[in-house]
């Protein structure tokens, strides 16, 4: 079993280090205070007990975190930990590089507040170099970089030195994410950025308002032209530029979405990634009727399993039952698990702003029924409680009590109130 925690970082621009879950970081595996930490955080962090914990748990095929990992899109349970490259490879850094944003997008509305509230905004360079240093000296590489957070990160001015960092003492593939309203600038290009994926979801900038608020397309536009050119001038096939797309109810007609691949061939761009998401004037459309003139595109779907039929959940059942007959106590144990991730899926169907995930994820008590009726609600949440109880009594039966015990707690908190 293995998730991107298990050879995975994520640094926030305040020196949290959470959990990378999929529904908000409700897990905070440690914090920098400061650049002596910094400059220990090999030893301290990444190889110490909160890392690690994580690591022993899924060595076991037992989850870290009872209740939030069957919530994670990155649990993988057939996937096996690779213990062995714990010392070689981090297979995943994911750094903020600032908190702070010039736009006002709604689904990120939840954030502004603590935006407000967080003085610390801007990870400090003093303090990202002593990371990577400590990380180096371990004879540590990176297979891939994620550059973002909650927050633009272009806003730091230190980002693309950072970037250049990385992949001087680390390398790995890099990828920064961007609203793209930010000017161009030679670094951009030089500094070893193996992707930039830009955020533009309208082909009209009254369109792409609707969203991003505050932004502005021919900031965007004009970015993508200048790397184009800058990278042609010197010769280099990086960054590869990919514009991201989020289908709304607005902006995916199919006329617009023919316009928006005309304009990425215009405009020279390398790849278009497609993103449906839950927000607020989230399309209904299926990733199937995307027209596909592009040749390079990427389409994500949201949230596939969550479309799987309730009929198929009983029959997953049977099977782990007769298993749980047969003894196989840790098959069934992982069939529960991937089970009970259907059912969380489902359940977020029904969710319709980023708050209302967050909250579902740290107290299962309350989603809106949304696109699921009463009765499958009701069903998924009964389901979901003979699972747990499933587990339980597995669990027990292989010894590990203390799971059984986290699950029953959390079980007993498990409430269910409707609309
Ligand atoms: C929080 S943003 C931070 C990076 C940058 N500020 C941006 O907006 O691209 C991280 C990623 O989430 C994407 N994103 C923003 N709103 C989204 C939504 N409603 N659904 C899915 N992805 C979204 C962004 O486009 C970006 O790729
Ligand atoms: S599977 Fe669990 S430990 Fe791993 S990222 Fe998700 S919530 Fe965190
Ligand atoms: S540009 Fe990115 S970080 Fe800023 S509000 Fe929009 S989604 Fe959030």
């Amino acid at each position: 079993m293995k998730c991107v925690m298990t050879r995975g970082i994520y640094l926030r621009a305040n020196g949290n280090l959470p959990c990378y879950c999929g529904n908000g970081c409700v897990k905070t595996l440690g914090k920098i205070v400061n650049e002596k930490e910094a400059n220990n955080f090999a030893k301290l962090h990444y190889f110490g007990n909160n890392f690690q914990y994580i690591r022993d748990c899924m060595e076991k095929e037992i989850v870290p975190f009872p209740g939030i990992c069957e919530q994670c899109v990155y649990l993988e349970v057939d996937s096996p930990t690779e213990s062995e490259k714990l010392h070689q490879e981090i297979d995943w850094l994911h750094w903020e590089p600032s908190y702070l944003c010039n736009l006002d997008c709604q689904w990120c509305s939840g954030e502004k507040q603590r935006r407000k509230e967080q003085r610390n905004t801007v990870l400090q360079f003093e303090i990202f170099q002593a990371i990577i240093d400590s990380l180096s000296q371990n004879n540590l590489k990176l297979n891939k970089g994620n550059v973002c957070g909650q927050g633009e990160p272009t806003l730091n001015k230190n980002v693309w030195k950072m970037i250049q960092y990385v992949k001087q003492k680390l390398k790995g593939d890099i990828l920064i994410s961007t609203n793209g309203n930010t000017p161009f600038l030679p670094e951009i290009v030089t500094c070893g950025l193996d992707k930039i994926k830009i955020a533009i979801d309208g082909i009209t900038q009254e369109k792409y308002n609707e969203y991003r608020k505050n932004g502005s397309l021919d900031k965007i536009l004009k970015l993508t032209k200048q790397i184009v050119e800058y990278k042609k001038e010197i010769g280099s096939k990086s960054p590869i530029i990919i514009w991201q797309y989020i289908i709304f109810n607005y902006n995916s007609s199919k006329e617009e979405l023919l316009e928006f691949q005309n304009m990425a061939f215009d405009y020279g761009v390398d790849m278009i990634r497609v993103v449906y998401t839950k927000a607020s004037n989230y399309s209904k459309q299926r990733a199937n009727d995307f027209p596909v003139i592009f040749p390079n595109i990427l389409i994500e779907e949201y949230n596939r399993k969550g479309r799987i039929p309730i009929d198929e959940l009983y029959e997953r059942q049977s099977i782990i039952e007769q298993l749980m007959t047969k003894n196989e106590l840790k098959r069934s144990s992982i069939d529960t698990l991937k089970l009970l991730n259907i059912c969380y899926n489902k359940l977020f169907l029904g969710v319709e702003t980023y708050n209302e995930q967050l909250e579902f994820t740290k107290k299962i008590s309350r989603v809106k029924t949304g696109s699921l009726s009463k009765n499958d609600y009701i069903e998924i949440v009964n389901f979901m409680n003979s699972a747990y109880q499933n587990l339980i009594n597995i669990y027990f039966e292989m010894g590990f009590g203390d799971q059984a015990d986290k699950y029953q707690t959390y079980l007993n908190q498990l409430t269910i109130e409707m609309d």
